[in-house]
């Protein structure tokens, strides 16, 4: 990748570019926690958006798409969303830096990767990530990655339009080679773990269905649990978001009330339990414990939280007999992208034969997997 971003950015302006990248990530457990305060356990994976980089001497920003092959061009002083959505995940992070008071000029920039776009892996986050990381480096602004992580996020929120949590461009930016990141999305204090698999090991099936629905639903479980948050308020005004909640006071409160917000709150307040018990497992080398926990998270985003989809409740149904799977659930914002699978290594094989023979004729998708290696954060590569 490194020598054909290179040639790519020689060829297109005549300079030779600094090349970042910034990877894609997994999530172990912890799903739709993040924006209501609770915990994560991502990590970092060997997938990247990379990223070539060069100033300009005037106002241009030149942004090129290898995937697309295509260019468009903009002008630093006047940036707004664009109708070309791609570059909507740049230029969001330019006006973020903008709308922080750094002073940018032009640069050319080459994009390129290979984290599969909507598939739940981060894609979205790993261009956020790598583009301010460079900007940052090109520039010499001298931002700390915490708020850079918080910058990124930012401008998925205004330029891509989706109210995300801060899991996906915490993951990229703080990745760490072999570990996974136990992230309090309250405090942002964390822990990297051990990711020990104990001859396990984490295998992606993509359902390569798309999700369309995926950010009007998201938005949509957003607003819901803080209307869950606001009706135990009157009960209970110290409580600041569904971290304070326990399921007593859903049951006493919700569950009659509104029975779809309880579902919703009742699946979070459960998943950062599940999310502590996994954490303890992982630490002590319980696979089979932590797949448990794994498998029951599924049950909930499908049943209780419904962001999944058939073809995804279809990869899990199918794994969940298998005794060389210790856990299996979909990951990311739902409605399409990929299962992650806690496998046993010599049974991996055999596995993604059968999974994708069974998957392609039942649902007439194709299947792609992952054997997913946890790796660095964002970083520039020389
Ligand atoms: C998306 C968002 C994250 C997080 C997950 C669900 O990936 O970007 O912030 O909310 O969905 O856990």
């Amino acid at each position: 990748m490194f020598e054909s971003i290179v040639k790519t950015f020689t060829e297109k302006y005549n300079t030779t570019p600094r090349i970042f990248r910034s990877p894609g990530r997994v999530n172990i457990i912890g799903e739709h926690t993040d924006y209501n305060e609770g915990f994560v356990l991502p990590g970092a994976i060997n997938k990247h958006i990379w990223v070539g980089i060069g100033k300009r001497n005037d106002n241009k920003i030149n942004l090129f798409a290898s995937d697309f092959n295509e260019l468009h061009s903009f002008d630093v002083t006047t940036i707004q969303r664009s109708s070309v959505q791609w570059t909507n995940y740049i230029l969001g992070v330019v006006d973020q830096l903008q709308k922080a008071g750094y002073t940018l000029t032009g640069f050319n920039l080459v994009i390129d990767g290979d984290v599969p776009v909507g598939a739940g892996l981060s894609s979205s986050a790993a261009v956020e990530c790598a583009v301010i990381y460079a900007l940052n480096e090109l520039f010499a602004l001298h931002i700390d990655k915490l708020k850079m992580v918080h910058m990124a996020q930012k401008a998925e929120h205004t330029f891509a339009g989706v109210q995300c949590g801060i899991m996906d461009q915490f993951a990229s930016m703080m990745g760490k080679k072999d570990h996974v990141i136990k992230l309090d999305c309250r405090s942002l204090s964390y822990e990297y773990i051990p990711c020990n698999l104990e001859g396990y090991k984490i295998v992606l099936f993509n359902s390569n269905v798309k999700h369309n629905l995926a950010s009007t639903e998201y938005n949509v479980r957003r607003q819901q649990c803080e209307q869950g948050v606001h009706m135990l308020q009157q009960f209970y005004p110290e409580i600041k978001s569904l971290r304070d909640v326990n399921m007593k006071m859903l049951d006493e409160h919700i569950a009659v009330a509104d029975p779809l917000i309880y579902q919703r709150c009742k699946y979070v307040v459960e998943e950062n339990a599940r999310l502590l018990m996994a954490c303890d497992y992982l630490t002590k080398g319980n696979i089979p414990a932590l797949g448990k926990k794994i498998f029951e998270s599924h049950e909930g985003l499908s049943k209780d939280y419904e962001v999944s989809c058939k073809e995804l409740d279809f990869l899990v149904d199918l794994v969940k007999i298998n005794p060389a799977v210790a856990g299996a659930r979909m990951m990311g914002g739902g409605f399409g992208g990929c299962t992650i699978n806690l496998v046993k290594e010599d049974a991996i094989e055999k596995l993604i034969d059968s999974v994708k023979m069974i998957y392609e004729k039942e649902t007439r998708l194709p299947l792609t997997s992952y054997i997913a290696e946890i790796d660095n954060g964002t970083s520039e590569v020389n």
